[in-house]
């Protein structure tokens, strides 16, 4: 029998600072979440100052936490995953810096990893047989990316956003109608109110690139019917604006999910990051993946939102590779996916 791999992994990238132990990739055993939001909330979104500050304030009693809660010590860990970009440089370099330190005093490996990366593993977490090869379609607040995920690490990027991220959209629409921050999870809630065929919002196709998505269109097209509903005096329906943008997003999100694994051939459909919790994007790529044969797979919402159990999955396979990190490892603010 193969010893069991525990890794413990860390994640300030943004607002959350976090820590979990994973075992063998995909046995969570502890996920602590310090959650900033109540302190960004007055702002209307993540101000990174403050982010930063917070993280290493928070950063050793959540690390403490998620050891006590997993009834471990850190003798008991094998390897530190860390995220090292894309994010919030200040809020990056604290969970850096203290991968490091835990690295060097114990002299256990240290795995920088990818935030994105980390959210594709989050589906290894909830669906314990998925395997790649297998497509996913990351939508997150900062990233909205259709990855061809060919090996455990070995991705190819086939589509992008050209301007904001899905989750970007719902913030800034949610913003437009008075729900507040972060908008994602108040939308999908006030859309169970509304008619999604109320509004016909756009949906935007890019010319010659057709796994390319593009929210800011769609997010003027919401604020243009606000501003025009107000100068004619027209009451508008909040509701109902939730639910028909809402389904501009999901309706762009499945078609071209769908098309690109027609074209690519694959069979296994997996969705990660912030905006997979949404309950209408779920239902929609669930019914379009039975109606196609494809497999959905996708993490639970504690998952889908940035923790750090995820880091410690996607560390875990790069372990197993044998990719270490050095302690020259650095936050890398715009990193690339697939880079190193
Ligand atoms: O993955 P995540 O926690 O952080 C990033 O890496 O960006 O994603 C946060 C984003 C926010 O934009 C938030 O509004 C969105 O995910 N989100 C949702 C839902 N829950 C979170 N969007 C739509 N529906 C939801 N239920
Ligand atoms: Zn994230």
């Amino acid at each position: 029998m193969t010893k069991d791999i525990l890794v413990l992994g860390i994640e300030t990238s943004c607002d959350e600072t976090a820590a979990a132990v994973v075992r063998n990739g995909r046995e969570v055993l502890s996920n602590i979440i310090s959650s900033q939001i109540e302190l960004h909330k007055i702002y209307g979104g993540v101000v990174p100052e403050i982010a930063s500050r917070k993280h290493i304030e928070k950063i050793n009693q959540v690390i403490e936490e998620a050891l006590n809660t997993a009834e471990v010590t850190l003798e008991d860990i094998d390897a530190i995953g860390v995220t090292y970009g894309p994010g919030l440089v200040g809020a990056l370099l604290v969970g850096v810096a203290e991968a490091k330190a835990i690295s060097f005093a114990l002299g256990k490996p240290l795995i920088g990893v990818h935030h994105i990366e980390g959210h594709v593993s989050a589906n290894y977490i909830t669906n314990k047989e998925l395997e790649p090869p297998f497509l996913c379609l990351i939508v997150s607040g900062g990233h909205t990316h259709l990855v061809l995920v060919k090996e455990y690490g070995e991705y190819e990027i086939i589509g992008h956003t050209r301007d904001d991220a899905a989750g970007e959209a719902f913030d800034k629409v949610a913003r437009a109608i008075g729900l507040g921050y972060p908008g994602g999870p108040k939308i999908d809630k006030l859309s169970k109110e509304g008619s999604k065929d109320a509004i016909p919002f756009p949906r935007a196709h890019i010319e010659g690139a057709p796994y390319d998505f593009s929210f800011s269109g769609l997010k003027s097209a919401v604020l243009n019917y606000i501003n025009s509903s107000e100068m004619k005096h027209e009451e508008i329906n909040r509701a109902d604006i939730a639910a028909s943008f809402q389904e501009a997003v999901v309706d762009v999100l499945v078609t071209r999910t769908m098309m690109a694994a027609k074209d690519f051939g694959m069979k296994k459909i997996a969705i990660a990051g912030g905006v997979a919790a949404n309950s209408s994007l779920r239902e929609a790529m669930s019914a379009a993946c039975k109606e196609n044969g494809f497999a959905f797979y996708y993490p639970t919402p504690i998952f889908c939102t940035d923790n750090a159990a995820m880091i410690a999955s996607a560390a875990y396979y790069e372990y197993r590779k044998g990719i270490r990190s050095g302690f020259d490892l650095n936050a890398i603010p715009n990193l690339k996916i697939g880079e190193r």
